[in-house]
């Protein structure tokens, strides 16, 4: 059991410890019955006192993760738990570290087959062009029938790069098709970005809460993570300024434009503010812009990215093709100078490039003269699910409980009573037929646990009412 304590951050150790441990139990990287480090190896591993460990096992203890036996140890003990029983010829690798802080948390929830998943971030299928995706499909084998026996360019195809780089002049963005990184979604380049930059002992600012597979790959990279709360108009930049002068952070990764859980929209007043902040600072910043297309008519000003306003080359900016054609896996990373060339190295030894066959079908939807018309019936669609959701959720009338508007997404944050924790209302919610993701996921350390998100996009239109009913009729009863 891998577990890194920082002795500056904020929560105590015995904390830390707690917060390491149920997070892999809960993520089933440690499934029931696993037996944990015994208090004295532990102890000596980590290089702190006997009774701290005693301290975060019993809290353990007291909050049902585990059960302390005398004499044999300390066991995973979860008892409303769907883990399947650790067969005994594979409880040795259970010994066998690993560097993973814990496994993505929306994994565990699609082995529930029954449940409305109004916890993943998607976009339902049916909402894509997927009569004209099928045509290009067909188009681009035609057209080079060795797509597929043939490797691309590590940097990405040239055509698609070109095709980018006038894409993103709408969100304020100018540069070259040699600036642009093609990468397998922006999930690959915030790994990228991290295993170039980030390791043990450096420090990551986030937003708190944030998009929860980035908090894994900066922790699985060893870094500390620090985070810092939103108010309406972005990150708190008063704080964000204290925490870089007091810990010099390696990088910043923020979701500025529709922020992921929250949907809130960083004003430009906030990001011109980031940018001083970093502005003479060894940091970076690492934008990721998965949705900024899909504004909703209410939005008093077009979204303005963090790299439009960098003069400096100081910030990274990552855009997936999320609201495109997820299924793909292709996004893009600009970056400029020596900070570009180090990452691009990184993507050669992660993956050779990506695959054409993808990039080619991207490229065509991008320059596809019905692309706008597309996403304004996107944007229409998902508005109108969100009208839903917040009508559903008004007359309700459920007491002590408020959510956000957003402006544009596919999210819904929902706050609900300070003792109420969301992790443990999924459960019931699992029961009734219905997911969402617990406010703790989104934080690195000591989590909030009263919130929770709702995604009104994931499913088909059906399956959003019944979801939405089950989901207040489980509100109802808290
Ligand atoms: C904020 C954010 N970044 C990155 C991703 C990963 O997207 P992809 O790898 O599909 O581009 C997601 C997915 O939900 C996200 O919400």
């Amino acid at each position: 059991l891998k577990i890194k304590i920082d002795r500056n951050l904020g929560p105590s150790i015995v904390r830390q410890i707690y917060q390491a441990i149920s997070d892999k139990i809960m993520s089933d990287l440690l499934p029931n019955g696993s037996k944990l480090p015994s208090i004295r190896s532990l102890a000596k591993d980590l290089d702190i006192s006997l009774m701290t460990v005693v301290a975060a096992y019993n809290l353990l203890e007291e909050d049902r993760y585990i059960i302390q036996k005398h004499g044999k140890g300390s066991f995973v003990h979860r008892a409303s738990s769907n883990q399947s029983k650790i067969e005994d010829k594979h409880l040795w690798q259970h010994s066998y570290h690993d560097y993973l802080p814990r496994a993505p948390f929306s994994n565990n929830l699609i082995q529930y087959k029954h449940v409305i998943p109004l916890s993943i971030s998607t976009i339902y299928p049916g909402l894509y062009p997927n009569k004209f995706i099928e045509n290009q499909l067909r188009k681009v084998t035609e057209n080079d029938p060795r797509i597929l026996t043939t490797y691309g360019d590590i940097q990405g195809d040239l055509e698609l790069r070109k095709e980018y780089t006038s894409y993103l002049k709408q969100f304020g963005i100018i540069t070259e098709p040699n600036q642009v990184l093609v990468v397998n979604g922006s999930q690959q380049a915030i790994d990228l970005v991290a295993r170039t930059f980030v390791g043990p002992g450096d420090y990551v600012i986030m937003e708190g809460p944030t998009y929860p597979a980035a908090i894994d790959v900066f922790r699985a990279r060893g870094a500390s993570v620090l985070q810092v709360p939103l108010d309406d108009e972005g990150i708190r930049v008063d704080i964000l300024e204290e925490l870089v002068e007091k810990y010099n952070p390696k990088l910043i990764y923020l979701v500025p434009n529709l922020h992921n859980p929250t949907g809130i929209i960083t004003s430009n007043l906030r990001k011109k503010i980031i940018l001083e902040i970093v502005s003479d600072k060894n940091c970076m910043i690492l934008e990721d812009d998965p949705w900024s297309e899909l504004y909703f008519d209410t939005l008093p000003q077009p979204l303005t990215s963090l790299k439009s306003m960098d003069k400096k080359g100081k910030v990274i900016y990552i855009k997936g093709s999320k609201v495109l054609v997820p299924g793909c896996r292709i996004g893009v990373l600009v970056a400029e100078g020596s900070i570009f060339q180090k990452i691009l190295s990184a993507k050669g030894y992660s993956d050779l490039g990506s695959p054409l066959l993808s990039q080619k079908i991207l490229q065509s939807v991008l320059s596809s003269e019905h692309l706008n018309q597309y996403l304004e019936k996107l944007r229409i669609a998902l508005s109108i699910r969100k009208d839903y959701l917040l009508e559903k959720l008004t007359n309700s009338n459920i007491p002590s409980i408020s959510w956000t508007k957003p402006n544009g997404g596919i999210n819904i944050w929902v706050t609900l009573p300070e003792w109420v924790d969301t992790e443990a209302l999924l459960q019931t919610a699992i029961l009734e037929g219905v997911s969402f993701l617990p406010s703790a996921y989104f934080f690195a350390n000591e989590p909030i646990r009263n919130q929770l998100r709702i995604s009104f996009a994931s499913v088909d239109e059906l399956s959003l009412k019944l979801g939405t009913e089950k989901l207040i009729h489980c509100l109802k009863r808290i």
